[in-house]
């Protein structure tokens, strides 16, 4: 708990992830009593912008009724907004006197200083910040968000310019992925239950999927997307901070740094991944034109961009655990389905007497309705002896009532004020993941000609070639013919 009292200044206030995520967060916290009494939230932009203009803007993402519209109005009167610039000290120095202004009673004051900004401006405003905002009277705590950087040279060019200003401790990388409910419980599924610690490893498990589809493209973001693509969008980061979680070995207690050790660990026992384990597409409009191809957007200068909005790769872990074992990661925009789940297929039994059944699989499901399951293999009830494929099912929606998922970035921020690390990225982890990726990331950027981008059409379950690719590495989809029962949850 932080003594005395908290300032969070958001840089970047006026911008979209302040509206969209960082202010309805800070309210969510707000809300459940976790914000410290003696908090000011200040936004700070380059926009001149007056309060309620400011106000207005960050308050049209907070869905407000009955009570928590009282509640609204005390913590919007704990808002405040200035103007200045990026790149001198003078707004910086205001800054400093604003918050400064309302310190002056308090023997502890903390700052938290939240960067919802563009990667081109993280360097100067923490520069800035440094020199006239950092604080001698408790702690300081700096948050910053990807990209940090596009491979493995610009993300230590980055990290060393960082780490002139703030200590590593100081410094909280958002990975939102490690901010999910289900992402934070894979750790205790693991770790808290022995029939499935004994049997998570290369002797068990088959192959093992993550995969992330999202049912919109590109549109409206192209100009950002087409830099970027879809491997360092959502795989380099999100896809691969769960595969660690997964793949890592125990750590020697919960504390934040022996879990960020064994990440570490684990990343580094993956070599970068080879074009043949690779299969990259891009995609194309419906037929009929009612949704457009990635080419059409209006944001893309590029119009012959092979940047990929579809990629799958396969990660092998170099270690007693799991060597052998594919790590599968699928993400794609504009795919048939908005899903993120985690899909362990196990071997088959030894020796089975029951011929054609189907394989074990547990899926941990991370968005929509957050489930774990298991598919596991029973004897048709009544006078038979068929084997049939069913579930052991946990869905959250059903089990826990009341249940209230807290966003991602509100479980993260308020990690942040609790001074815990456990969530965010370290600066060794982040380079050992861009190692992973940087050689494959270069051959996409150089158009290597070994690298086909496959085109899928705007709906579909991505590009043709998906199945046998995964079929590749043992992937058996006898087990697919069953359908998990998500109907039931409505
Ligand atoms: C962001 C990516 O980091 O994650 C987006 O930049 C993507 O392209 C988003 O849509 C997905 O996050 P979520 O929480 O909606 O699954």
């Amino acid at each position: 708990e932080l003594g005395g009292s908290v300032t969070i200044v958001v840089l970047g206030a006026s911008g979209d992830l302040a509206k969209k995520k960082t202010y309805p967060a800070l309210f969510g916290l707000y809300r459940n009593g976790f914000l410290p009494e003696q908090t000011h939230i200040v936004g700070y932009a380059r926009s001149s912008l007056d309060l309620n203009t400011f106000i207005e803007r960050v308050t049209e993402h907070i869905k407000v009724t009955g009570d928590d519209a009282a509640l609204l109005t005390r913590f919007v009167a704990k808002l405040s907004y200035i103007s200045g610039s990026y790149s001198n000290d003078e707004g910086f120095q205001a800054l400093n006197d604003h918050v400064s202004s309302w310190e002056q009673h308090q023997e502890t004051c903390h700052r938290v200083f939240y960067m919802a900004l563009p990667p081109s401006v993280f360097v100067e405003v923490a520069r800035g910040l440094k020199r006239n905002v950092y604080n001698s009277r408790g702690s300081n705590r700096i948050i910053v968000e990807k990209p940090f950087g596009r491979d493995l040279d610009s993300s230590r060019e980055l990290g060393k310019q960082l780490s002139q200003l703030f200590d590593e401790l100081e410094i909280y990388r958002i990975d939102h992925y490690l901010g999910k409910e289900m992402v934070k419980n894979v750790m205790t599924v693991r770790f808290a239950n022995i029939f499935f610690s004994q049997i998570w490893n290369r002797m068990n498990v088959d192959n093992i999927q993550i995969t992330f589809k999202e049912p919109f493209g590109t549109e409206g973001r192209g100009g950002y997307f087409d830099d970027f693509g879809i491997i360092r969008d959502v795989m380099q980061n999100h896809l691969l901070q769960v595969l660690t979680l997964i793949a890592m070995e125990p750590p020697i207690s919960t504390d934040s740094e022996a879990i960020r050790d064994e990440k570490v660990k684990v990343l580094r026992c993956i070599p970068p991944i080879s074009l043949d384990d690779t299969l990259l597409g891009q995609y194309v409009g419906t037929e009929d034109g009612s949704k457009p191809g990635y080419l059409d957007d209006d944001s893309l200068s590029n119009k012959n961009s092979k940047t990929p909005t579809f990629a799958s790769t396969v990660l092998w872990v170099q270690n007693e655990r799991w060597e052998g074992v594919p790590f599968i990661l699928k993400a794609g925009k504009a795919l048939n389905a908005a899903k993120v789940e985690v899909r362990i297929q196990f071997r088959n039994v030894a020796g089975s007497i029951y011929r054609g059944a189907a394989r074990n699989e547990l899926v941990l499901k991370v968005q929509p309705d957050e489930a774990v399951y298991v598919k596991f293999n029973n004897k048709l009830p009544g006078l038979s002896y068929d084997t049939i494929q069913t579930d052991l099912d946990l869905s959250y929606r059903h089990r826990y009532t009341d249940l209230r998922i807290p966003d991602a970035y509100e479980s993260l921020i308020l990690d942040v004020l609790r001074n815990d690390h456990s969530n965010f990225v370290r600066h060794d982890e982040l380079d050992a993941s861009w190692k992973i990726f940087t050689p494959l990331l270069h051959q996409i950027d150089q158009h290597d000609p070994a690298l086909e981008i496959h085109p899928y059409t705007y709906g579909s379950r991505g590009p043709q070639a998906l199945d046998a690719f995964v079929a590749r590495y043992g992937y058996d989809r006898s087990t697919s013919d069953y359908e998990w029962p998500v109907q039931n949850l409505k």
